[in-house]
């Protein structure tokens, strides 16, 4: 028996039209009046998503500034152009509507916009518990609109530099104070999306509690993630107006969110991370494939971890994991070759990038200790599987 603990929860409110909500949930800790700023993914305008959220905010009394100047990954540019918005507003909440991206951003944003204008603080002075987050933050409600990051339920977020590189920021700063889960939001997004953001929500769980800081504790969660990804993912690619499939995909990926926030992920984070910095590739798709590289080697050394996530998927022992997850893979129409875009990259580079420290985290948490040579093998693996 080991401690462990649980962070807590933001509030979930979840279900169908839930999204109708937000402006009740806001006002109910602001109080009528307050000015809110609504950091929407632009590529929802279509959708009548941003339209609905503001409606919702303004019927509940609140005054609405709608901040989209942000693209696919999120620059600290935006980020401080978003701050900038909120203080000159005066807004009190922000209000995150869209993928992990805009989540990400609207979590960074609540979390800095307290600092005066003057101190002229970027994003970017938060970097990797840099300097603490202010003591006072805005409120933060999320409404995804994808079912994958869990960034609605974390304590984390990444943002991109002028120079390309990836921003790491963490803190209990950043955990949002309020989900709204509608599976009416997910509804739009089209079967190669969900199902690159759905095996990034499996992959979380099944890391959450198979790694080295894995607890029962926190199975609660992450084997209700598995269970549910599992058996709603083909349905939400495959039928994507199946509502119930939606909302069972949406569940998963908070509750693998929660997972991830009190445990971790592992190697196939550490590859999926690597493999990103090299060449651009959809995170979910590239965690996937690591796992597959290196599902049988971590089986190998079971102590009952994967044994019960494979209970999780309906399996009956450990050794058809890897087979399930990869027919899983590929049965949402996911391809597991990256000869195409990784060419010219060789496997040492991979195990390189692999290697370096702000993917040294998701290597030390595999409960099997992995060496440099492993590294090496799990490349090459990745870089040539087919
Ligand atoms: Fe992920």
């Amino acid at each position: 028996m080991s401690r462990y603990q649980l962070s807590h929860l933001p509030r979930i409110t979840g279900g169908p039209g839930a999204r109708e909500l937000a402006g009740e949930l806001t006002a109910a800790r602001l109080g009528k009046g307050a000015q809110v700023l609504l950091v929407a993914d632009p590529g929802l305008k279509a959708t009548g998503l941003i339209d609905d959220v503001e409606a919702s905010l303004r019927k509940a009394g609140l005054g609405v500034s709608v901040f989209s100047e942000f693209g696919g990954d999120p620059t600290i540019a935006s980020a401080d152009a978003a701050a900038a918005q909120a203080r000159r507003t005066k807004a009190k909440a922000v209000v995150s509507l869209g993928g992990g991206s805009a989540l990400d951003l609207g979590k960074v944003v609540a979390a800095v916009a307290t600092t005066a204008a003057t101190a002229r603080r970027s994003a970017e002075d938060y970097e990797l518990c840099k300097r603490p987050f202010p003591r006072k933050r805005l409120v933060s409600l999320v409404i995804p609109t994808t079912s994958g990051t869990g960034s609605e339920c974390t304590r984390t977020a990444i943002l991109t530099r002028s120079d390309k590189a990836k921003v790491w920021l963490w803190g209990e700063e950043l955990k949002p104070d309020e989900v709204i889960l509608d599976p009416e939001t997910t509804l739009s997004l089209p079967p190669v999306l969900t199902a690159w953001t759905g095996i990034d929500a499996l992959v979380h769980a099944l890391e959450a509690t198979t790694n080295g800081n894995a607890t029962p504790a926190n199975n609660v969660y992450a084997h209700e993630a598995i269970r549910l990804a599992v058996s709603n993912l083909p349905d939400a690619v495959g039928k994507g107006s199946d509502l119930a499939a939606r909302e069972g995909l949406q569940r998963a990926a908070a509750l693998a969110g929660i997972a991830i926030d009190n445990c971790g992920t592992a190697v196939a984070h550490n590859i999926g991370h690597a493999l990103g910095s090299l060449r651009p590739v959809q995170h979910g798709r590239s965690v996937a494939l690591g796992m597959i590289a290196t599902l049988d080697w971590n089986i190998e050394d079971d102590d009952g971890r994967f044994a019960a996530a494979a209970r999780a998927m309906g399996l009956t022992s450990s050794a058809d994991l890897p087979a399930a997850f990869e027919t899983l893979v590929r049965g949402i129409g996911i391809k597991v070759s990256l000869a195409d875009e990784f060419a010219g990259i060789t496997a040492t580079r991979l195990a390189e990038q692999m290697a370096r420290p702000e993917n040294a985290a998701m290597r030390a948490s595999n409960r099997r200790t992995i060496e440099e040579a492993d590294l090496l093998r799990f490349a090459e693996r990745v870089l040539t599987q087919a």
